[in-house]
């Protein structure tokens, strides 16, 4: 078990091998707005709120899950929270930890948000996820902050953990999570306001390839990245930072869902062989969110159903 802030002591092909994450966990919309502001997209210059479209929102949102489950991935949905807006960023109130890393049951941790605004979704988001067969812990620590899979990225088919350490999430959380675990961790300082969750700046697509923003990073943390990916594709700045680009999906390491209108992205996606899928985010982008952060890729669960 190690943190690793600089390459050299980490090699994929030492890791373990581990199964890919199965399903999804999506959450209804029906609550989804913008009303406080805890990102800076979530404000335009003048510091107002922006207009939700809500019923654009909704339609959007649909398409996500049929773009997902036409891809024969299964989604289970967990009922909205009234008055929680960001609920329906699934992505971070938990991290799941799969069956091959517990070594038994399949656990999660849960997220110790960092705003008191986004609190309550946590208990409501373990609550279903224990009802697909997960044991829920806690952090010792009760007042490190950590935020799911916002800032903890499963490195494809290894046993190996991505962690962001910014205003989300915090080192001492990792190190929490690495020592129960006895997890290699591969710890990235986010050091861009905008890139304020690591699912922003870097999106894992397959055991070789990632998309990524290096200016969100300092040159230890682009050093350890272009260590550990065979194809790190660097995404350009205006896509990264207006168009979510790196906040992309595969579900399977094939194809990737990706916010429509990143161009080059998409172009350095076909390059590399893969289907590039693109899709309308635009009103979940003006709280700051895109296609991953709508989503908990996760499982695979022995034990649940997949209908
Ligand atoms: N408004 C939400 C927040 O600031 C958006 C979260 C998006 N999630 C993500 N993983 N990027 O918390």
């Amino acid at each position: 078990m190690a943190l690793h802030r600089t390459p050299g002591a980490l090699r994929l092909q030492d890791l373990p091998t581990v199964p890919l994450a199965d399903r999804v966990l999506m959450a209804d919309p029906q609550e989804f707005d913008v009303v406080y502001a805890i990102n800076p997209h979530m404000t335009d210059g003048a510091g107002q709120l922006p207009l939700v479209a809500r019923e654009e929102a909704r339609r959007q949102w649909w398409c996500l899950r049929e773009a997902i489950e036409e891809l024969g991935v299964h989604v289970d949905v967990v009922p909205p929270l009234e008055g929680h807006p960001d609920l329906v960023f699934c992505a971070n109130q938990a991290l799941p930890i799969q069956e091959a890393i517990t070594g038994g049951q399949p656990e999660l941790i849960a997220s110790h948000m960092a705003s008191a605004e986004r609190a309550a979704e946590v208990p409501h988001i373990v609550q279903f996820l224990r009802g697909l067969g997960y044991r829920a812990q806690a952090l010792a620590g009760r007042d490190l902050k950590l935020e799911g899979m916002g800032d903890g990225l499963w490195h494809p088919g290894r046993r190996l953990l991505w962690a962001g350490v910014g205003p989300r999430s915090e080192e001492a959380a990792w190190a929490e999570v690495a020592a129960r675990y006895d997890l290699e961790v591969a710890l990235l300082d986010l050091v861009d306001p905008d890139f304020y969750h690591l699912d922003t700046a870097l999106c894992l697509i397959d055991e070789r390839t990632c998309l990524w923003y290096p200016g969100a990073f300092y040159a230890e943390g682009r050093a350890l990245v272009e260590s550990l990916f065979e194809r790190p594709l660097a995404v350009p700045e205006d896509e990264a930072r207006h168009g979510f680009a790196c906040n992309a999906f595969s579900p399977d390491g094939r194809h990737v869902l990706i916010q429509r209108g990143n161009t080059k992205t998409g172009e350095l996606l076909t390059e590399a062989g893969f289907e590039v899928l693109e899709l309308e985010t635009s009103e979940f982008m003006k709280s700051g969110g895109s296609v991953f952060c709508m989503k908990l890729h996760h499982g695979p669960l022995a034990d649940a159903p997949l209908e």
